[in-house]
């Protein structure tokens, strides 16, 4: 799969890493769809990207209006091979803080937005794949989920944020099980801290995540993966031991494979 016939949906497009996924696809040729709540950045960022760009003010958590912007969203590219899913929230609270316990609805919602909230896209988005005519190489489409390093290595405050990230991680592998005999890779990346536009810096400096999840159409079976990339790297994840699969040095900081699946025949 070659990323400029990439027809991407990708959630939280309007903003952050999202829209440095968009970008990429757009640069290379391939057509973005932008899934955000965020009407005003999302009409910002298509303007900006321009004709393979679209935007769909969708709630994540919403399941039929996930399903019908998917349908939306595949009439006006023609298609779909890649859903990337980076809506989110990182929303910190102790679970015990000063101005009392953590309200269960605050959790709830966290969880709905990071986890369900990717759930809800990738199956819709892999139903619609599954339609696909596979590639000489079997390849009907591929998927990519956002975790981040907090479900390995949570810091204080990250209660909510943290098992809805490790709740990513958790489906990366039977999704993967499940839609490789249908030519559909599943990854999940896992972020540390990125240097984007809210963080203090330019949107896109933490380029390896666009490089990344654009590289991922471009492998040639299915597949499914964790990896973790970027700089918070205060301490090493404890999911991290000697056994573990051998880690890669990222040139620009601290990236390291948590793990790499591979679901292929040999
Ligand atoms: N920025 C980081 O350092 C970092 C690190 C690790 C993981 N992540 C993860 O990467 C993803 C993107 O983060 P970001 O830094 O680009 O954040 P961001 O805030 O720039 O972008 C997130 C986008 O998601 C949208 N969104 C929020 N709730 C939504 C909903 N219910 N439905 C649809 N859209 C919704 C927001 O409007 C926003 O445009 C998140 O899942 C985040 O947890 C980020």
């Amino acid at each position: 799969m070659l990323i400029q016939d990439t027809r991407a949906i990708v959630s939280g497009g309007a903003s952050g890493l999202g829209l440095a996924v968009a970008e990429l696809v757009v640069a290379a040729g391939g057509k973005v769809a932008l899934f955000d709540v965020n009407d005003q950045a999302g009409v910002d960022a298509v303007r900006k990207l321009g004709p393979a760009a679209s935007f769909h003010k969708v709630d994540v958590t919403v399941e039929k209006a996930v399903a019908a912007a998917v349908a939306a969203a595949i009439t006006t590219m023609g298609g779909l091979n890649l859903a990337v899913s980076c809506a989110g929230v990182g929303w910190p609270k102790r679970m015990v803080g000063k101005e009392g316990t953590m309200p269960g609805d605050f959790f709830r919602k966290v969880i709905e937005i990071n986890l369900i909230g990717t759930l809800l896209l990738c199956k819709e988005a892999a139903a619609a794949m599954q339609q696909n005519t596979p590639n000489a190489a079997g390849e009907r489409g591929a998927l990519v989920m956002t975790a981040s390093v907090a479900a390995f290595d949570g810091q204080i405050g990250q209660v909510a944020y943290a098992a809805s990230k490790g709740g990513v991680v958790g489906m990366t592998l039977p999704m993967a099980r499940e839609l490789a005999s249908s030519g559909i890779r599943v990854v999940t990346i896992a972020p540390g801290l990125v240097h984007d536009a809210d963080a203090g810096g330019p949107a896109g400096r933490s380029a390896r995540f666009p490089r990344q999840a654009g590289a991922v159409p471009a492998a040639s079976r299915p597949a499914g993966g964790i990896r973790a990339t970027g700089g918070s790297d205060r301490r090493e994840p404890d999911a991290e031991r000697r056994d573990d699969p051998p880690r890669r040095r990222d040139p620009h900081g601290a990236a390291l494979v948590i793990s790499d699946y591979r679901l292929g025949s040999d």
